[in-house]
């Protein structure tokens, strides 16, 4: 195991190391001895082959350590994270009343101004730089998730979780709902969406169509366009809620009519699971420019289904990767893509789709630069290119169980494949956003 060094804490900073990355052009970098420049902004200004200069004493030499982009975690609940790996198998809907919605109610400011800060550590030490978060029904835990984020340096998309028609909100009257829900979520985004510079965003996020009346979805959906927000929700994720959206919105031909009748789908919609969903609905979906946040191991534990991503894919569907935490049991992303892998497998065994083509350098493009520009952020983030953030990790390729890597894995694919099937706990050494390294 190669001991730590002291990181830089902030920009400007120069690293040496190995690189592997996506890129936007489609191919993939793999630089075995490169210089990564950080400049006093947070900007990436140079990437590219140590090559024929001098070694360089005042510059840190991570080698054998390998820099990657950040990962994006596309979906996670943040209030859910203690009762991740209960309820494996369980119906969604009872689940989420057994193990979710007692969790959801009690998160008041104090719980998340004690939760919030650690899960964002524990997020950075898995290697997510990015996430887009759903927090509870509280607009005053919902603020100090955000203050926690601020306060973090992680990169996230949060919104207040909207609910007027099944909810756990036992006090409001009924007639009050929707207009305390969306005045809340307003005076939130008024106040944290764009804030650091765009660091951090709001999404309006009325949970799904079960806990949504019409005019929930709708008014949100116009609230979104009208801030140059995001709109979260979950799409068609178990068999027993899209039998629920059908008896609720009898006058709607599936379940994506019910948010393309809230005119909720455009490029800032970001959709969980969309698991069962009819040919008519996935090219709809496509030409809506919506997103999906697939999320394998979600899906796996409460045995919710399997995402065809090669067909969305194949139809032009941004798909990045969530955890889905809690229905997810890990937040880890290399996680996430190793639940994707035999997700394709699986699909293919069983006779649904064609042998699985995507290969480990396609995990890494989909929790990276995909997830990246499922959010809009592809400019920005999700690759370690000049001109870019320096949202960015390290790994340790030697930290191996229970044996310690003997000899370097010097071709990228493989180096990429141990990552996700094999990896270790620790072998995320360290964490940027913008060049400042994010506590773990
Ligand atoms: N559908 C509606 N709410 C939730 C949630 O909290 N988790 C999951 N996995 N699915 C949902
Ligand atoms: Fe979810």
């Amino acid at each position: 195991m190669s001991d730590r060094p002291d990181l830089p804490a902030r920009p400007p900073f120069t690293l040496r190391a190995r690189v592997l990355t996506p890129l936007d052009d489609g191919a993939v970098g793999h630089l075995p001895d490169a210089c990564l420049e950080v400049d006093a902004t947070g900007r990436l200004v140079a990437v590219e082959a140590w090559g024929a200069r001098p070694a360089d004493p005042s510059v840190l030499d991570l080698r054998p350590w390998v820099a990657m982009p950040g990962l994006v975690d596309l979906h996670v609940h943040l209030p859910q994270v203690p009762n991740a790996g209960l309820g494996a198998g369980m119906e969604l809907l009872d689940w989420l009343d057994r193990y979710i919605f007692p969790l959801e109610q009690a998160y008041a400011r104090e719980v998340a101004e004690v939760q919030a800060p650690l899960v964002f550590r524990a997020l950075a030490a898995a290697g997510t730089t990015t996430i887009s978060a759903y927090a509870a029904l509280w607009p005053e835990s919902t603020d100090a998730c955000f203050a926690a984020a601020e306060e973090h340096g992680i990169r996230a998309v949060i919104g207040k979780v909207m609910m007027d028609r099944v909810t756990y909100d036992a006090q409001i009257a009924r007639h009050d709902i929707l207009d305390t829900s969306l005045r809340q979520s307003a005076d939130l985004c008024e106040r944290w969406h764009g804030a650091d510079d765009g660091r951090l965003g709001y999404a309006f996020t009325p949970r799904f169509a079960v806990s949504c009346t019409e005019e929930m979805l709708a008014e949100s959906a116009r609230l979104a366009a009208y801030y140059g927000a995001w709109w979260q929700s979950h799409l068609a994720e178990d068999a027993g809620e899209c039998d629920r959206v059908k008896r609720l919105f009898p006058e709607s031909r599936d379940y994506l009519d019910v948010y393309e009748r809230a005119g909720g789908l455009n490029d800032r919609a970001i959709l969980a699971h969309a698991i069962h969903l009819s040919p008519s609905e996935v090219e709809r979906l496509a030409a809506s420019g919506a997103r999906v946040a697939h999320c394998p191991a979600s899906n796996l534990f409460l045995s919710s289904g399997l995402m065809p991503l090669a067909r969305y894919l194949e139809a032009g569907i941004p798909v990045g990767l969530g955890s889905d935490l809690a229905a997810g049991p890990e937040l880890s992303i290399f996680s996430v893509m190793r639940a994707a892998a035999v997700t394709a497998r699986v699909l293919h065994l069983a006779g649904g789709e064609a042998r699985p083509r995507l290969s480990p350098l396609d995990w890494l493009r989909l929790g990276t630069l995909a997830g990246a520009r499922a959010l809009g952020m592809g400019e920005r983030i999700g690759s370690l290119e000049a001109g870019k953030e320096a949202d960015l990790i390290v790994v340790d390729p030697v930290l191996t169980d229970p044996l310690p890597e003997s000899e370097e894995l010097t071709d990228p694919e493989e180096l990429m494949s141990r990552l996700i099937f094999r990896p270790h706990p620790e072998m995320v050494r360290g964490a940027w956003v913008r060049g400042k390294l994010l506590p773990t």
